[in-house]
């Protein structure tokens, strides 16, 4: 059989896919799975870019195996240590006990709170040079995207950047590795939940680091999660600045917690009101039935969002209570913010959520609107008005 692991010469991709875990960190849905990349470069010395989630470790060490038989792998290099790539250190340390482990002052302190490593080391510092024999690596320190110790590598050979998590994607290789062996359609709604759920709250960091990425030539994206890219590296790399600057389309998120439909109603007269005024992307959620990663998604691409939901024992509605946090947390200010509420005998929600956009820094557009009980042709005018609103607001952007 043809292989296709070889990725650029002397680099092979030796990741894994997994297809059993539903939530990717016990949080975010994974209907296409997800996939924990890892590379190996074989030169003079051999090097093995971050490793695997340790359940897969056996897998692993068969792909290594199969293309370096019984060789030592000389060095380790860990460009992030969140679990789903450090998870098989431990195990690879068994296998090579001789592997140096390269990573810089943040990384070894990780790596012997997780998993007791100590010993042999290479730490590098932003800029520093590591000769494999044809291949030099030269290390870009690149913090918080997505932990303090994360860091890439790039290939001066071939210019082949070992991003992280960076560039990274939901989603597994179901046989292609590089973006043009395989059809890669679901990938970018992937990469932007990846990165609305996971990055999204470092969006300076990121754009720190794409100022770093300046300094080399970069020929493909060896990403830790999702495809390789090379066809599309351009449009790649210009998503990420688009979403680390939070830029986004014109275009309406609707989200709305409902218990009876009430409140639905309001949503959808909402919704009806922005698109009678010309915006085409609309997009109405339940928070109850919809996970927030979806919903965020949309978030990172669309520059309206409208929140809605009654009010439970006095307080937000639970589900948009903590679609409302994930959105604090993500530091998401730049976006247009209408709201709209419900009660039944005291109103709290509409009060609640207004005192949450204050703080949020997002521009408030339109009047809140807040119904008591059931919708009637006043609150419907008060809805249609709000949409009116925020159309009008997303209109005046239009060049
Ligand atoms: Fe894919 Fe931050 O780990």
């Amino acid at each position: 059989m043809k292989q296709n692991r070889e990725i650029k010469s002397d680099i092979y991709y030796v990741g894994v896919n997994d297809r059993q875990k539903r939530l990717f960190e016990q949080m975010w849905p994974l209907p296409y799975g997800v996939s924990y990349n890892s590379y190996l470069i074989v030169d003079e010395m051999i090097a093995l870019v971050d490793t695997v989630d340790v359940c897969f470790f056996e897998r692993y060490l068969a792909s290594i195996k199969k293309i370096i038989g019984d060789k030592p792998i000389n060095y380790l290099i860990i460009n992030h240590m969140e679990p789903d790539h450090s998870g098989a250190i431990r195990l690879v340390r068994q296998a090579y006990p001789d592997i140096i482990i390269v990573g810089n002052k943040q990384t070894f302190g990780m790596v012997e709170g997780f998993y007791g490593i100590s010993g042999d080391r290479y730490e590098v510092k932003h800029g520093d040079f590591l000769s494999l024999g044809k291949h030099t690596l030269r290390f870009l320190l690149t913090p918080m995207v997505h932990w303090p110790e994360t860091m890439m590598t790039f290939d001066e050979r071939n210019g082949v950047l070992f991003s992280g998590d960076a560039f990274g994607s939901y989603g597994t290789l179901d046989g292609g590795v590089i973006d043009h062996n395989m059809n890669v359609e679901h990938f970018r709604d992937e990469m932007i939940r990846y990165y609305s759920t996971i990055v999204g709250k470092y969006g300076s960091p990121v754009q720190a680091a794409l100022q770093k990425l300046k300094e080399v030539d970069i020929k493909m994206i060896c990403s830790t999660h999702g495809p390789v890219w090379e066809d599309q590296l351009d449009e790649i790399i210009a998503l990420y600045d688009r979403m680390s600057r939070y830029d986004t389309d014109e275009g309406v998120v609707i989200a709305y917690g409902s218990m009876y439909g009430h409140t639905e109603e309001m949503a959808e007269a909402v919704a009806e009101s922005v698109s009678a005024e010309g915006i085409r992307n609309v997009v109405i959620y339940d928070v109850s039935k919809t996970s927030s990663s979806y919903i965020l998604m949309d978030i990172f691409k669309y520059k309206g969002l409208i929140i809605g939901c009654p009010t439970y024992c006095n307080q937000i509605y639970p589900d948009i209570e903590s679609l409302l946090s994930k959105i604090s947390v993500r530091e998401i200010k730049s976006h247009y913010f209408g709201y709209f509420g419900s009660f039944t005998w005291a109103g709290a929600a509409v009060k609640r959520i207004g005192e949450w956009a204050e703080k949020s820094k997002m521009e408030i557009v339109g009047n809140p609107v807040e119904m008591k009980q059931a919708i009637r042709d006043v609150t419907l005018e008060q809805c249609y008005a709000l949409g009116k609103a925020m159309a009008d607001r997303l209109k005046k952007d239009r060049k």
